[in-house]
Protein backbone atom coordinates (compact mmCIF):
# COMPACT_ATOMS: atom_id res chain seq x y z
CA UNK A 1 0.00 0.00 0.00
CA UNK A 2 1.08 3.36 -0.17
CA UNK A 3 2.96 5.87 2.24
CA UNK A 4 -0.47 7.24 2.23
CA UNK A 5 -2.63 4.79 3.30
CA UNK A 6 0.13 2.80 5.50
CA UNK A 7 -0.36 6.35 7.74
CA UNK A 8 -3.90 6.69 7.82
CA UNK A 9 -3.80 2.39 8.89
CA UNK A 10 -1.18 3.42 11.39
CA UNK A 11 -2.61 6.48 13.07
CA UNK A 12 -5.83 4.27 12.97
CA UNK A 13 -4.01 1.19 14.85
CA UNK A 14 -2.35 3.80 17.27
CA UNK A 15 1.43 3.65 15.76
CA UNK A 16 3.24 7.00 15.01
CA UNK A 17 3.67 8.68 11.86
CA UNK A 18 6.03 10.84 10.76
CA UNK A 19 5.35 14.63 8.49
CA UNK A 20 8.08 16.52 6.77
CA UNK A 21 6.27 19.88 6.38
CA UNK A 22 8.36 21.81 3.23
CA UNK A 23 11.91 23.16 2.55
CA UNK A 24 10.81 26.41 2.22
CA UNK A 25 8.28 26.09 5.50
CA UNK A 26 9.73 25.02 8.95
CA UNK A 27 11.64 22.46 7.49
CA UNK A 28 11.33 19.98 10.27
CA UNK A 29 9.87 16.66 10.40
CA UNK A 30 6.92 16.29 13.39
CA UNK A 31 6.38 12.75 14.96
CA UNK A 32 2.26 12.43 15.05
CA UNK A 33 0.15 9.90 17.39
CA UNK A 34 -3.47 10.39 17.80
CA UNK A 35 -4.33 11.82 21.05
CA UNK A 36 -6.72 8.23 22.06
CA UNK A 37 -3.54 6.51 21.43
CA UNK A 38 -1.17 8.07 23.80
CA UNK A 39 0.56 6.02 26.71
CA UNK A 40 3.28 6.79 29.05
CA UNK A 41 5.33 4.98 26.44
CA UNK A 42 4.28 6.85 23.84
CA UNK A 43 5.10 10.64 25.83
CA UNK A 44 8.76 8.98 26.18
CA UNK A 45 9.06 8.36 22.32
CA UNK A 46 8.12 11.45 21.75
CA UNK A 47 10.14 13.08 23.78
CA UNK A 48 13.38 10.81 23.88
CA UNK A 49 13.50 10.55 19.80
CA UNK A 50 11.41 13.64 18.50
CA UNK A 51 13.09 16.04 21.31
CA UNK A 52 10.60 18.99 20.53
CA UNK A 53 7.00 20.57 21.99
CA UNK A 54 4.52 17.89 22.97
CA UNK A 55 1.99 19.66 21.54
CA UNK A 56 -1.60 18.44 20.90
CA UNK A 57 -3.88 19.92 17.60
CA UNK A 58 -7.66 20.39 18.21
CA UNK A 59 -9.99 20.97 15.09
CA UNK A 60 -10.98 25.05 15.28
CA UNK A 61 -14.81 23.79 15.90
CA UNK A 62 -13.80 21.60 19.00
CA UNK A 63 -11.37 24.48 20.18
CA UNK A 64 -14.16 27.07 19.91
CA UNK A 65 -16.71 24.51 21.68
CA UNK A 66 -14.31 24.88 24.63
CA UNK A 67 -13.44 28.40 24.39
CA UNK A 68 -10.37 27.67 23.33
CA UNK A 69 -8.61 31.17 21.65
CA UNK A 70 -5.83 31.38 19.79
CA UNK A 71 -2.86 32.51 22.75
CA UNK A 72 -1.92 35.67 20.17
CA UNK A 73 -5.06 36.52 20.23
CA UNK A 74 -6.22 35.67 24.10
CA UNK A 75 -2.78 37.50 25.60
CA UNK A 76 -3.00 41.34 26.05
CA UNK A 77 0.61 41.74 25.79
CA UNK A 78 2.77 44.30 24.00
CA UNK A 79 4.68 40.71 22.84
CA UNK A 80 1.60 39.88 21.27
CA UNK A 81 0.81 42.41 18.73
CA UNK A 82 3.19 41.83 15.96
CA UNK A 83 3.39 38.36 15.52
CA UNK A 84 5.69 38.35 12.96
CA UNK A 85 6.88 34.46 11.98
CA UNK A 86 9.40 33.45 8.91
CA UNK A 87 7.49 30.57 7.90
CA UNK A 88 4.09 31.56 7.66
CA UNK A 89 1.09 34.50 8.56
CA UNK A 90 0.28 33.21 12.21
CA UNK A 91 1.05 30.42 14.87
CA UNK A 92 -1.56 27.83 15.71
CA UNK A 93 -0.65 28.06 19.57
CA UNK A 94 -3.83 28.00 21.82
CA UNK A 95 -3.35 27.73 25.81
CA UNK A 96 -1.26 25.14 27.96
CA UNK A 97 -3.63 22.44 29.61
CA UNK A 98 -3.34 19.67 32.15
CA UNK A 99 -5.83 17.47 33.03
CA UNK A 100 -7.42 17.59 36.65
CA UNK A 101 -6.21 14.49 37.43
CA UNK A 102 -2.61 15.21 37.51
CA UNK A 103 0.15 16.05 39.96
CA UNK A 104 2.59 18.36 38.25
CA UNK A 105 1.89 17.57 34.92
CA UNK A 106 5.30 17.21 33.06
CA UNK A 107 5.49 13.14 33.74
CA UNK A 108 5.27 10.35 31.24
CA UNK A 109 2.18 9.39 33.31
CA UNK A 110 1.19 12.80 33.32
CA UNK A 111 0.85 13.70 30.02
CA UNK A 112 -0.11 10.68 28.78
CA UNK A 113 -3.53 11.40 31.15
CA UNK A 114 -4.43 14.92 29.47
CA UNK A 115 -3.61 14.08 26.34
CA UNK A 116 -5.57 10.71 26.14
CA UNK A 117 -8.74 12.80 27.74
CA UNK A 118 -8.17 15.57 25.20
CA UNK A 119 -8.81 12.54 22.93
CA UNK A 120 -11.99 11.55 24.52
CA UNK A 121 -13.37 15.00 24.97
CA UNK A 122 -12.91 15.81 21.32
CA UNK A 123 -14.87 12.99 20.33
CA UNK A 124 -17.72 14.60 22.26
CA UNK A 125 -16.99 17.83 22.60
CA UNK A 126 -20.58 19.30 23.35
CA UNK A 127 -20.94 16.75 26.13
CA UNK A 128 -17.31 17.82 27.79
CA UNK A 129 -17.23 20.78 30.48
CA UNK A 130 -13.68 21.96 29.50
CA UNK A 131 -13.20 23.92 32.61
CA UNK A 132 -14.05 21.59 34.80
CA UNK A 133 -11.75 18.96 33.15
CA UNK A 134 -9.13 19.94 32.20
CA UNK A 135 -6.89 23.15 34.24
CA UNK A 136 -4.73 26.00 32.39
CA UNK A 137 -2.03 26.78 32.39
CA UNK A 138 -0.83 23.10 32.02
CA UNK A 139 1.81 21.46 30.49
CA UNK A 140 0.33 20.27 27.61
CA UNK A 141 0.28 22.77 24.79
CA UNK A 142 -2.76 22.68 22.45
CA UNK A 143 -3.03 24.17 19.09
CA UNK A 144 -6.21 25.28 16.99
CA UNK A 145 -6.44 24.34 13.31
CA UNK A 146 -7.43 27.22 10.66
CA UNK A 147 -11.25 26.75 10.21
CA UNK A 148 -10.93 25.83 6.65
CA UNK A 149 -7.73 23.73 7.46
CA UNK A 150 -5.53 23.11 4.61
CA UNK A 151 -7.38 25.73 2.48
CA UNK A 152 -5.85 28.24 4.83
CA UNK A 153 -2.86 27.17 6.50
CA UNK A 154 -0.63 24.62 5.92
CA UNK A 155 0.92 23.94 9.62
CA UNK A 156 1.99 20.31 10.66
CA UNK A 157 -1.17 21.58 12.91
CA UNK A 158 -3.61 21.55 9.81
CA UNK A 159 -1.82 18.50 8.05
CA UNK A 160 -2.10 16.67 10.91
CA UNK A 161 -5.76 17.09 11.63
CA UNK A 162 -6.25 16.64 8.42
CA UNK A 163 -4.51 13.07 8.47
CA UNK A 164 -7.17 12.16 11.62
CA UNK A 165 -9.74 13.40 9.20
CA UNK A 166 -9.00 11.37 6.24
CA UNK A 167 -9.06 8.26 9.68
CA UNK A 168 -12.62 9.18 10.70
CA UNK A 169 -10.90 10.28 14.32
CA UNK A 170 -11.86 12.65 16.51
CA UNK A 171 -9.79 16.59 15.77
CA UNK A 172 -6.90 15.76 18.54
CA UNK A 173 -3.62 14.70 17.37
CA UNK A 174 -0.09 15.24 19.14
CA UNK A 175 2.79 17.12 16.98
CA UNK A 176 6.22 16.83 18.37
CA UNK A 177 9.45 18.58 15.97
CA UNK A 178 11.91 16.05 15.68
CA UNK A 179 15.43 17.24 16.70
CA UNK A 180 19.02 15.95 16.24
CA UNK A 181 20.44 14.98 19.35
CA UNK A 182 24.08 15.89 17.52
CA UNK A 183 23.59 19.34 16.07
CA UNK A 184 20.08 20.83 17.61
CA UNK A 185 19.14 21.47 14.29
CA UNK A 186 15.90 20.56 13.08
CA UNK A 187 16.08 16.26 12.22
CA UNK A 188 17.27 16.71 8.13
CA UNK A 189 14.46 14.46 6.42
CA UNK A 190 16.91 12.26 5.24
CA UNK A 191 17.75 11.11 9.10
CA UNK A 192 14.21 11.46 9.73
CA UNK A 193 13.04 9.06 6.78
CA UNK A 194 15.65 6.76 8.14
CA UNK A 195 14.13 6.37 11.44
CA UNK A 196 10.79 5.89 9.94
CA UNK A 197 11.77 2.96 7.94
CA UNK A 198 13.94 1.55 11.05
CA UNK A 199 10.88 1.47 12.88
CA UNK A 200 8.12 0.33 10.01
CA UNK A 201 6.55 3.90 10.57
CA UNK A 202 4.71 6.15 7.67
CA UNK A 203 6.33 8.99 6.87
CA UNK A 204 4.97 11.55 4.73
CA UNK A 205 5.54 14.78 2.91
CA UNK A 206 3.50 17.78 3.27
CA UNK A 207 2.83 17.96 -0.59
CA UNK A 208 1.79 14.56 -0.80
CA UNK A 209 -0.95 15.17 2.00
CA UNK A 210 -1.60 18.65 -0.14
CA UNK A 211 -2.32 16.74 -2.96
CA UNK A 212 -4.63 13.62 -1.20
CA UNK A 213 -6.31 16.01 1.11
CA UNK A 214 -6.09 19.62 0.03
CA UNK A 215 -9.27 20.16 -1.38
CA UNK A 216 -11.23 17.47 0.17
CA UNK A 217 -11.37 18.97 3.65
CA UNK A 218 -12.74 22.02 4.01
CA UNK A 219 -15.70 22.55 6.14
C1 LIG B 1 4.85 23.80 17.88
C2 LIG B 1 5.40 24.01 16.53
C3 LIG B 1 5.38 22.88 15.57
O1 LIG B 1 6.04 23.27 14.39
C4 LIG B 1 4.07 22.22 15.26
O2 LIG B 1 4.30 21.42 14.13
C5 LIG B 1 2.89 23.12 15.01
O3 LIG B 1 3.18 24.21 14.20
P1 LIG B 1 2.83 24.42 12.68
O4 LIG B 1 1.34 24.14 12.48
O5 LIG B 1 3.14 25.89 12.44
O6 LIG B 1 3.70 23.51 11.85
O7 LIG B 1 6.04 24.99 16.28
O8 LIG B 1 5.79 23.05 18.59
CA1 LIG C 1 16.84 12.08 21.76
ZN1 LIG D 1 5.41 22.40 12.57
ZN1 LIG E 1 7.94 24.15 14.84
Amino acid sequence: SSAFDHALESLRAGEPILVHDAADREGETDLIYHADAVTPDAVARLRNDAGGLVCVALGHDVAETFDLPFYSEAVDHPATADHELGYDDRSSFSLTVNHRDTYTGITDEDRSTTIQALGEAAATPEATDFADEFRVPGHVHLLKGAPNLLAQREGHTELALALAEAADQSSAIVVCEMLDDDTGEALSPDDAHAYAERHDFAYLEGQDVLERLGNATRQ
